[in-house]
């Protein structure tokens, strides 16, 4: 196992340049990337960087495709807080990816069906070049909960009361955080060619901490990260601040 390079940073702002760096890296070798996309909070300044650079010239996004990560089941794709309405919102529309190049999990019908689906997608279209990554306060990365086995695919998912909690800042009313979701499992993402796992705040510390340092297991799913020959690391120092030795800031 090659383990994962880690760059810290000294604050979110940094991080966001820094990854916007490597997803420009990869479209300037691959204008038609394939790149696999969370949600969330962490990647926000990623994509507000990616806006700005775009609106300058200095990338061109134009042509890429993207998978992402997962989406909530119940909400429907034009729901404000779905996945697939917030990485619109954020990125694509905003950089003039094409509707049509934006792919998410379908979470109506058969789920079993649509899980199938996702995996062939991803994979008819070669594969995911750059897959960005979050991860949750237990450790959870897409919506892989801890427990999950390492071998899944794409499937449903059932949320934790934790997880739920941590994402009903993006609700109104948090009984309206959906219970289930249709996510990338650890397998298909292990397939991408490169990982980039993004994490600021001191949240984030004791989750980053036990990803790299602990064991490799289900019960911190981001650690499996660590089978991936091409795994790079991206943090603040804040999310850095339980790593020992202690990492020194670029
Ligand atoms: C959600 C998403 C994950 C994300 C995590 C952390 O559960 N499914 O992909 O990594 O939240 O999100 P945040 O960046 O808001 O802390």
């Amino acid at each position: 196992m090659v383990p994962p390079r880690v760059e810290v940073f000294d604050g979110p702002g940094d991080v966001g340049a820094r990854v916007a760096d490597l997803v420009a890296a990869t479209v300037e070798a691959r204008p038609d990337a394939v790149l696999g996309l969370p949600t969330g909070g962490t990647p926000g300044p990623v994509y507000a960087e990616l806006v700005r650079r775009s609106a300058a010239g200095e990338i061109d996004l134009r042509r890429v495709r993207v998978f992402l990560l997962d989406e909530y089941v119940g909400l429907g794709r034009s729901h404000p807080r779905s996945y697939r309405a917030t990485i619109a919102r954020e990125l694509t529309d905003a950089v003039g990816v094409p509707d049509d190049a934006v792919r998410g999990p379908v979470t109506d019908g058969d789920l079993d069906t649509a899980c199938r689906a996702y995996d062939d997608a991803v994979r008819a279209a070669g594969g995911v070049d750059l897959q960005l990554l979050g991860i949750g306060r237990n450790g959870h990365i897409a919506f892989n909960e801890p427990g999950t086995p390492f071998e899944l695919t794409t499937h449903t998912a059932v949320l934790s009361e934790p997880t739920r909690r941590d994402n009903a800042r993006f609700f109104t009313d948090p009984a309206e955080v959906p219970t289930l979701a249709v996510t990338q499992g650890p397998a298909l993402i292990l397939e991408a060619r490169r990982l980039v796992l993004v994490a600021t705040g001191a949240a984030k510390a004791d989750a980053v901490a036990a990803a790299l340092e602990g064991p490799v297991s289900p019960e911190c799913p981001a650690s499996v990260i660590r089978r991936h020959p091409d795994a790079v690391v991206v943090l603040d120092r804040a999310a850095a601040g339980r790593l020992r030795p202690a990492p020194t800031p670029r």
